[in-house]
């Protein structure tokens, strides 16, 4: 192989560093298996992308990479979007190809399993995940019901609603009773919020029905997933890898890539500020991204684009892994300095265009004709460029990407099974909690209104003047009022008050350190 290019490899990629190693340098049909390309860890929290047409080894990639972070004890979270993860928790099985591509790769292949919690949404396969209506906020809650804007603001105003009035939004029974009281009886209360119109209460309440009929009532509630159990490490020291199992919810892809939205936004707000760490303390790879932008609002986008730009400081790496870097908005795109590309296809005009702004976001190398290097790479391999430890982008390299270590193929359903029956974090998850919330106080407050209506009505005919004065100057306390002077409830109140807009950040947000 040219001497130069190896020479430019060994200086983009010096020995000794902590890293992750992706593969060997491919040029002229050749692979070469010394020096290695290699992602420093101390840059993981720089973001990344990996990208490529279907097939091309986006899955493999994140699994090797997902592999070696474990080993030097950072925590990982993964999707299954297509349940072709859950191996990861099994050692890999040799074959004559395995083999061959660790040799050419120069990599000493010792099959490995790795310490794995599995999360599910509907919590079959999983830990059960559930966040509260509130810390869900409007935004992405807008995001999974489909809404246009306008209803997307109406929806900010009924959380906004919930929040003056104390009633606290935990489960989606709350949300509905809120729905269903303002557009009801308690219609006229909207006249203070901006003319929201009660037919606009009437869709979202619709829209809202439909959503939990498809059994999303499941994964809003208590108790609320912990974020910081993502960030577990074994007891033998590796990072522990959390795979959110989704293919039992591939029919719901807005539900699930808005999920792993409030994870990271949750993520960014729990987090402290950490600065420049030797390595992340975890990375999220956020598969099949292009869900995620889908449709996506303006407003929502830039909220994304946000917390992948600050959650970097708390010490997060995210990695978005979509067929085209097409998928993911030029202002986040911008942001992944770490670029794994596979193969690209050039079949149709559209193609084709995508292919030359793909080729344009990389550095010029001499080495590569990038627009050919991108149709051309094989299956497992793809043209890289990292952030080196200034920061600044290598130029790219063709890369044969090592054999993952694990198991390439899904987990049995009963090996799956039985991880997940012996997992102490399903069975923390296990058993919903429902509290006082919206629905309790808002029946309630239903039936202090009729009792009070009953019992004036008894009293009119023989008030003495002391009740009078009492009850003609105040209306009596509801019970809602009563409920929000106990101290406990000014407490519960004022923390929900904080997480209300949601684990976004925004316009509609409120001042947060
Ligand atoms: N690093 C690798 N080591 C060994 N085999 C690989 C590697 N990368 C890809 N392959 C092979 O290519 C196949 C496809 O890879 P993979 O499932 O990662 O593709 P993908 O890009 O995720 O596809 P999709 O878009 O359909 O999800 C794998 O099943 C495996 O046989
Ligand atoms: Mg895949």
């Amino acid at each position: 192989m040219d001497e130069s290019v190896l020479a430019a490899a060994r200086a983009a990629f010096p020995a000794g560093q902590s890293s992750v190693t992706l593969g060997a340098v491919v040029h002229g049909g050749h692979t070469h298996p010394e020096p290695t390309v290699r992602l420093a860890l101390p840059m993981m929290n720089r973001h990344g992308l990996i990208a490529g047409a279907t097939g091309t080894g986006k899955t493999k990639t994140l699994q090797l990479m997902a592999e070696q972070l474990s080993a030097a004890g950072v925590p990982v979270f993964l999707a299954d979007v297509k349940g072709d993860v859950s191996g990861v928790a099994a050692p890999g099985e040799s074959s004559p190809r395995v083999t061959q591509r660790a040799t050419e790769t120069g990599y000493t292949w010792t099959p490995t399993g790795y310490p794995v919690e599995f999360l599910s949404l509907t919590g079959a396969h999983g830990a059960q995940m559930r966040a509260t209506v509130s810390s869900f906020g409007p935004l992405l809650l807008a995001k999974v019901l489909g809404l246009n804007e306008t209803q997307a603001s109406v929806l900010a105003m009924v959380f906004k609603y919930a929040d003056d009035r104390g009633l606290l939004l935990l489960d989606f029974s709350d949300l509905r009773s809120v729905l269903q009281y303002l557009s009801g009886e308690g219609a006229s209360e909207l006249a203070e919020y901006g003319g929201m119109a009660k037919q606009t209460v009437g869709v979202l309440l619709r829209e809202m029905v439909q959503l939990e009929q498809q059994g999303a009532g499941a994964f809003f509630g208590e108790p609320e997933f912990d974020l910081n159990d993502l960030l577990q490490v074994a007891p033998d020291g590796r990072g522990v890898m959390s795979v959110l199992e989704l293919q039992d919810v591939q029919d719901k892809p807005a539900l699930s890539s808005t999920f792993m939205m409030w994870m990271l936004a949750r993520l960014y707000h729990t987090l402290p500020e950490v600065g420049d760490l030797d390595k992340p303390k975890l990375v999220f790879f956020f598969d099949e991204a292009h869900l995620l932008f889908e449709g996506a609002s303006p407003a929502f986008r830039e909220q994304v684009e946000q917390v992948a730009r600050l959650i970097r400081s708390k010490g997060v790496g995210v990695f978005f892994v979509t067929q085209s870097p097409k998928d993911v908005p030029a202002d986040i795109l911008a942001q992944l300095g770490n670029r794994v590309q596979h193969a690209l296809r050039a079949f149709t005009p559209d193609d084709d265009k995508a292919l030359r702004a793909a080729a344009r976001t990389f550095p010029k190398t001499k080495f590569y004709d990038i627009e050919e290097t991108l149709t051309t790479l094989g299956i497992g391999e793809a043209l890289v460029t990292v952030l080196d430890t200034k920061g600044v982008p290598t130029q790219p390299f063709a890369v044969r990407m090592i054999p993952p270590s694990s198991r390439m193929s899904p987990l049995a359903p009963a090996e799956l099974q039985q991880r997940v029956m012996s997992s102490a974090q399903v069975r923390e998850y296990a058993k919903p909690v429902d509290r006082e919330s919206a629905r309790e106080m808002l029946a309630a407050r239903a039936a202090e209104a009729a009792r009070v209506t009953s019992e004036v009505e008894s009293r009119i005919p023989t008030q003495s003047p002391q009740t009078s004065r009492g009850r003609a100057t105040r209306e009596p306390p509801t019970a809602l009022e009563q409920a929000l002077r106990s101290p406990l409830a000014r407490t519960v109140a004022g923390v929900v008050t904080r997480g209300l807009m949601g684990a976004l950040l925004g316009g509609t947000r409120r001042r947060r350190r």
